[in-house]
């Protein structure tokens, strides 16, 4: 049976993750691609740190090395930052690897620069991670495109504030707190303060905007207001009245053809569909022209939701190659 030889990028969260999900799915991946996987490489920043037991010796920090293993083709990137994870993901398409990335930040800025570098290459790229961990929004989203239209889409897309506003609020928990929480449990970015300040939700939102409406709006246009100003006194008092706090990126096409994006909190009563989603969880609404109303909702962040929907896209990839459609 021919081997897949695969590296993981960034050996944090979600990178773990990957490894860990790999690892117990082998022998159900291995019967339903027809084709064992082994990873033969592992890319951090700090190679000497203690990680996963019997997993230093695949440790590296050098994208070279980790091109230069024979037969290489696919390549799961879960580290942090525009750059260096462009260079390393550009390098590996044209090393002819499948990619298949949960980098956000890198994803909205050079996503779609990537996947026509892809498409020259002949090769694809996996990018389900970016935008709502476990809710398989992306691939949802291009069935549909096949024959609907989508016309607005609205949503929590952020699974740390969440749960830091779900927190503050069923256990009266401060913001600090919540927040730590939320960092002990793997939900918030390297740097937190890019989710609490809306632009992980803001780039999540120009994601989805690309695949929608093939085009983002003007960055600087959007505006984008994080849950930092929201207090535990205005969590409580919106509580008694029968409210929440939810944090709502939204972004819409007009019939002139202008989008519109916005990312901030928002007040939301018990008739709002948002108004039942807590914890990490995230709700992604879509307004289509045949459909009409589609919602999903599922876990936003963490390493195994994560993780999950990037193995997923690697046997999407891979039984495409393979000439088969997957189904697990
Ligand atoms: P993390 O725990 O902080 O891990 C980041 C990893 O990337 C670390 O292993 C780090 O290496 C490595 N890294 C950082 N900068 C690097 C560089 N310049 N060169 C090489 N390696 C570098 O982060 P995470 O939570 O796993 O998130 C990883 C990515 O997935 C981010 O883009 C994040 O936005 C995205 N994401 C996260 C979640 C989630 O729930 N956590 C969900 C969806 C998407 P060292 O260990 O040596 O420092
Ligand atoms: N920090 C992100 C969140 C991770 O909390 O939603 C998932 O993208």
């Amino acid at each position: 049976m021919a081997t897949i030889k695969a590296a993981i990028l960034g050996f944090g969260t979600v990178g773990q993750g990957i490894f860990h999900v790999l690892n117990e799915k082998r022998e159900e991946l291995r019967d339903k691609l027809g084709l064992e996987l082994e990873v033969a490489k592992i890319l951090v920043r700090d190679p000497s740190k203690e990680r996963v037991p019997g997993t230093a010796h695949l440790l590296t920090d050098s994208i070279d090395d980790v091109l230069s293993v024979k037969g290489i083709q696919v390549v799961f990137e879960a580290i942090v930052n525009e750059e260096p994870a462009f260079t390393y993901l550009k390098k590996a398409v044209e090393n002819k690897c499948h990619v298949i990335t949960a980098n956000k930040v890198m994803f909205a800025k050079r996503g779609l620069e990537l996947q026509e570098l892809a498409k020259q290459n002949g090769v694809f790229v996996g990018y389900e991670a970016t935008t709502a961990g476990g809710v398989p929004v992306i691939k949802t989203m291009k069935n549909i495109l096949l024959v609907n239209e989508v016309s607005s889409i609205q949503g929590i897309l952020n699974g740390t504030t969440n749960f830091i506003l779900t927190k503050m609020r069923s256990e009266g928990l401060s913001f600090d707190d919540a927040l730590r929480e939320a960092q002990a449990l793997g939900y918030a970015e390297a740097d937190p303060y890019n989710d609490i300040s809306g632009q992980d939700a803001f780039k999540k939102l120009m994601i989805l905007s690309s695949l929608a409406f093939g085009e983002q709006p003007n960055w600087a246009d959007v505006e984008v207001i994080g849950i930092d100003c929201i207090t535990s006194n205005q969590v409580a008092e919106a509580s008694e009245q029968g409210l929440r706090y939810r944090h709502v990126a939204e972004v819409e096409k007009y019939p002139d053809g202008t989008i519109y994006a916005k990312v901030a909190p928002m007040l939301v009563d018990k008739e709002h569909p948002l108004y039942p989603i807590d914890d990490v969880f995230n709700a992604v609404t879509m307004e289509t022209n045949y459909i009409g109303t589609l919602t999903l909702i599922g876990p936003g962040a963490g390493m195994y939701p994560t993780a999950s929907v990037m193995v997923e896209d690697y046997a999407e990839i891979i039984g495409k190659r393979a000439g088969f459609v997957v189904s697990i």
